[in-house]
C-alpha cells in the first residue's frame, strides 16, 4: 500500500511547481520586453525615415578588434607588393629579351613551363577561353587586332586582364607588316597599342607579327619600339583542325619545357580551338606542366639568343 504523501514531500512538490511559475512568468516578462524593444525600434526606424544599414555595418566593423583589421591590412599589403614584384620580374624578363635575343619563338628549358597564345581575337569565343582557363587555373597571352576593339570587346579585354593573362599587339588589321612601308608600320603599332591601353590593358610590349612574316628590317622597328617578336614553336594548325582529340594530341606529344604553342580565338569558327583547350590543359597537368603567360615564362625559362625559326601561317 503506497504511504501518503509526508509534509516534507508535499513541501517539494510545492517547490517544484513555484519554480515553474516563476520560469513562465520570467519568460512571459522576457517576450513582453522582446516585443517593446522591437516596437519601440520599428517606431525609431519609422520616425528617422531610414533604415540604416551602412550605420550597422560601420558599428560591426568597430567592432573588429583593431589588431585583426592590422593584420588584414598587413596581409593585403604583403599580397600586393609580391604581385608588383613579381610585374616588375616579368617586364625585367620582357626587356633582357629585346636586348638579347632577336625574336623568342621558345623559351628556355629550365622548368616545365609552356605558354599558350591565342590570335585574332578579341573574338565572342574569347571569353569561353577563359572560363576553361581559369577552370584549370592555367593562363595564357591574347594577341589582339585593334580594330576589333569595341565597347563589348574592351570588356573582355578588361576581363582579360584581371584574370592574370596578357595582352599583346597582333597589329590593327592583319597586314603583313613585311609589306608595308615603315612608317605604316609604326602607324599600326601606335594605333593598336593606344586603342589596347584604352580598355585599360597595360600597353603591350610584346608583337606577334600577322602571318608570322618577318624580316630583318621588322625586327630591327619592333626592337627599336621596345617591343619583343613572339613567334611559336608549337603550331596547332588549329584554324583547319576539325577534331578537338586529334589536335590536343597533336599539342601534347609535340610539348617540351618552354614550348610557345599558337592557337586562335579570333579570325573565323574557333569552336575546335575552344573544345580542344581542355584537352590540352589536362593532358598539361598529367604530363606536370604548368600553363603561364609568355613573359612569366620569360621569368624562369629565359629564351636562348639564338632562336628557331617559326614556320609562317597561312591567312586566318
Ligand atoms: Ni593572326
Amino acid at each position: 500500500m503506497p504511504s501518503p504523501p509526508t509534509p516534507r514531500d508535499h513541501t517539494a512538490v510545492s517547490q517544484a511547481q513555484l519554480h515553474r511559475r516563476r520560469r513562465r512568468r520570467a519568460t512571459a516578462i522576457g517576450l513582453g520586453l522582446l516585443v517593446i524593444v522591437l516596437a519601440v525600434g520599428a517606431l525609431t526606424a519609422g520616425s528617422s525615415g531610414s533604415w540604416d544599414p551602412a550605420g550597422l555595418k560601420a558599428a560591426a566593423t568597430a567592432a573588429i578588434p583593431e589588431a585583426q583589421l592590422q593584420r588584414q591590412a598587413a596581409t593585403a599589403k604583403r599580397a600586393a607588393d609580391a604581385a608588383r614584384r613579381e610585374r616588375s620580374r616579368e617586364n625585367a624578363a620582357v626587356s633582357t629579351a629585346i636586348r638579347t635575343a632577336p625574336y623568342v619563338s621558345a623559351a628556355g628549358a629550365e622548368t616545365k613551363r609552356v605558354a599558350l597564345t591565342f590570335d585574332d581575337g578579341p573574338s565572342p569565343y574569347t571569353r569561353g577561353i577563359l572560363d576553361t582557363l581559369a577552370r584549370f587555373g592555367a593562363h595564357a597571352t591574347f594577341f589582339n587586332l585593334g580594330y576589333l576593339v569595341t565597347p563589348t570587346t574592351a570588356a573582355t579585354i578588361r576581363r582579360v586582364v584581371a584574370e592574370g593573362h596578357v595582352i599583346g599587339d597582333h597589329s590593327w588589321d592583319h597586314t603583313d607588316f613585311t609589306k608595308l612601308p615603315r612608317a605604316q608600320v609604326r602607324a599600326q603599332l601606335v594605333r593598336t597599342n593606344a586603342t589596347l591601353s584604352a580598355t585599360g590593358a597595360p600597353p603591350p610590349r610584346l608583337f606577334r607579327p600577322p602571318y608570322g612574316a618577318f624580316n630583318p628590317s621588322l625586327l630591327a622597328q619592333i626592337r627599336k619600339a621596345k617591343m619583343l617578336t613572339i613567334l611559336w614553336s608549337i603550331d596547332t594548325a588549329d584554324y583547319s583542325a576539325t577534331d578537338p582529340a586529334e589536335m590536343a594530341q597533336q599539342v601534347l606529344s609535340d610539348i617540351k619545357p618552354g614550348s610557345i604553342i599558337l592557337m586562335h580565338d579570333g579570325g573565323g569558327n574557333r569552336t575546335t580551338t575552344s573544345n580542344a583547350l581542355p584537352l590540352i590543359l589536362k593532358g598539361l597537368k598529367e604530363r606536370g606542366y604548368e600553363a603561364v603567360t609568355v613573359p612569366q615564362l620569360l621569368v624562369t625559362n629565359p629564351p636562348s639568343s639564338s632562336q628557331q625559326s617559326a614556320t609562317p601561317t597561312p591567312a586566318p
